[in-house]
């Protein structure tokens, strides 16, 4: 059947995504990364297609099948995924950043294999900061362009989201608690917190990843509207 305008809330809208983790080489074999699946992500990414809008999905290594209609880009580490933002980030009128990006890389990889040492019981490795995606992509907005981030916690949620939507300079955190192995990482399901500044936190209840896509996607929606 054919669906009503109205339910395409996102028409002429492009949206830009990061989903998954991203990949650090420590040399040519090994690599410093995180439990990320991709999967919330790549729901936001299905469902702005639903909803009308085309998606620029940026993507780390994941195990999942493309969102198909979605403009994908598969990126390794957390500078190429910033790379790929960038250049994207202008045409877009929304960001929407799931991704697990590591917050800290090799130094320098070696271009050869690292080997151990006979009798070498300790191996100390060195790590850099990460460019901060999101906070890159806050401080190229232009007027009209929301951003959305996401926030995993284990411990103190509310403050510590309250205090990572300040710095970040984001229109809306999606903060999740990943204390609770039920759901959260890699799982179908997932509960947020969806925090905007000056705005009560509003604890959404338990739901299934596409709803919860569809759900946050409508809240940037508003922003638009209220712009
Ligand atoms: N993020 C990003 N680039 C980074 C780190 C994080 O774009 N280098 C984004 C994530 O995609 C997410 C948000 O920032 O949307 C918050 O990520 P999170 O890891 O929860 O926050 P951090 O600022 O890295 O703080 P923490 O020390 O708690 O990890
Ligand atoms: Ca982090």
């Amino acid at each position: 059947a054919r669906r009503a305008l109205s339910d395409k809330p996102l028409a002429g809208r492009r949206i830009l995504i990061t989903a998954g983790p991203t990949r650090e080489a420590v040399d040519p074999v090994r690599y410093v990364s995180n439990h990320s699946s991709g999967r919330m992500g790549f729901a936001i990414a299905q469902a702005a297609l639903r909803l009308g809008a085309e998606a620029e999905l940026v993507h780390g290594p994941v195990s999942l099948p493309p969102v198909l209609g979605a403009q994908m880009t598969a990126v390794t580490c957390a500078e190429k995924m910033q790379a790929a933002c960038l250049a994207l980030w202008p045409r877009c009128d929304a960001a929407v950043m799931t991704a697990a990006v590591a917050d800290f890389r090799p130094e320098s990889a070696p271009t050869s294999k690292i080997k151990k040492q006979p009798g070498q019981e300790r191996m100390t490795l060195e790590l850099t900061r990460n460019p901060d995606i999101l906070a890159a992509v806050c401080a190229a907005r232009r007027p009209g362009q929301v951003v959305m981030g996401f926030a995993a916690e284990t411990d103190d949620l509310l403050a510590n989201a309250q205090a990572k939507l300040a710095r970040k300079g984001c229109d809306l955190l999606a903060a999740n608690d990943v204390s609770d192995t039920r759901i959260g990482f890699g799982s179908e399901r997932n509960r947020i917190t969806l925090l905007a500044p000056g705005a009560e936190p509003q604890a959404w209840p338990e739901m299934d990843k596409e709803t919860l896509a569809e759900k946050l996607l409508l809240a940037l929606a508003q922003r638009w509207d209220a712009a």
